[in-house]
């Protein structure tokens, strides 16, 4: 029933932008570049090929048929010449293009630097702002915003499965493996909510495993990592407060943090934050009340085989815990 729900909720939101023909940097750019050539290059050789065989259709119908003939040896012979000298040199080329992209793709943009931590979970993405002053380092998951204009480096890390980190609008996929460090370059020229998914399968959520890339003004950005540093707010609603006691005291702070209370597990994403998003489960709901209060009671009906458990809280500790998240912006 949720599950209905939710694809619906999500359905009528803005940010279904994500798509590798609208690049909006350099890296989406020379990667697109390189599709549309080789596609025409697909549509030459086609073209070509389909030629042939309606010539061969054509002269069969004419020629004497005696397969043994040397003539129709001869002829076969300088066909598969002809191919290998037409296959070839397009491969090299392709070769070449190929290493040319790659270099635009992997090359670090002028600028200076943004360093972004992202961790592949099943199935959701631990995102966390790198900065020379560990006071100033924060988490947050599954939204990654960026300024625009600004290169990004991400680095990529899994503790579990392999995953891949793909957001089409701005880069090519990059795995994330065990074990193996490893970063993709970003940069987003205009401003835009990009959606980005796991692009490797990591297991049964692997589909619901999605993160929006929020590209923004300067100004916009640096509001949002000033607000991302600060602590959680402190209720001083009382039904606030009792959801405070309810997840300080519940199963939530097994797994969760929310910065300035007891609860500090890395289990699960950091809550600090959480009103602030606009989704929920990795982009599987639209973070609304209603969808908070479905994947708090039962998050495995919506994303079956997720590590959270379903939650039988009393109606009131529920509109309590609701009360307090939502101010958590
Ligand atoms: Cu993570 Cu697919």
């Amino acid at each position: 029933m949720w599950t209905g729900l939710a694809g619906a909720a999500l359905a009528c939101t803005a940010y279904d932008h994500q798509s590798v023909l609208d690049p909006v940097g350099p890296q989406a750019t020379s990667t697109r570049q390189l599709f549309y050539f080789m596609m025409a290059v697909a549509v030459i050789v086609y073209v070509m090929v389909v030629g042939a065989l309606l010539l061969i259709i054509r002269n069969r119908r004419t020629a004497v048929d005696d397969p043994q003939s040397p003539a129709r040896e001869a002829s076969a012979e300088r066909t598969i010449k002809i191919a290998v000298a037409i296959v070839v040199p397009v491969l090299f080329v392709f070769l070449l293009y190929d290493f040319a992209v790659a270099r635009v793709v992997g090359r670090m943009p002028e600028g200076s630097m943004l360093t972004i931590d992202v961790t592949g979970h099943q199935w959701w993405w631990e995102v966390t702002y790198e900065d020379p002053i560990p006071h100033n380092i924060f988490h947050t998951a599954n939204e990654i915003h960026i300024p625009v204009g600004r290169p990004v480096r991400i680095k990529l890390a899994s503790h579990d499965v392999i995953h891949s980190f793909w957001v089409p609008n701005l880069s090519g996929k990059k795995d994330l493996i065990p074990g193996h460090a490893d970063d993709i370059m970003i940069r987003a020229d205009q401003p835009g909510i990009y959606r980005g998914q796991c692009a490797e399968f990591c297991g049964l959520e692997h589909a619901k495993m999605a993160m929006l890339v929020v590209a923004e003004s300067p100004d916009a950005f640096t509001r949002w990592v000033e607000l991302q540093r600060q602590p959680a707010q402190v209720p001083v609603d009382s039904v606030a407060v009792a959801g405070r006691r309810v997840f300080e005291s519940g199963s939530c702070a097994m797994c969760h943090t929310i910065a300035s209370t007891q609860a500090a597990a890395t289990v699960g994403p950091n809550l600090t934050h959480v009103a602030g998003r606009m989704t929920l489960a990795a982009g599987t709901l639209q973070n609304s009340r209603g969808n908070l209060a479905g994947w708090i009671l039962d998050p495995q009906t919506i994303k079956p085989g997720a590590k959270m458990p379903a939650n039988a809280l009393a109606p009131a500790e529920l509109q309590a815990l609701l009360a307090y998240l939502e101010t958590l912006k």
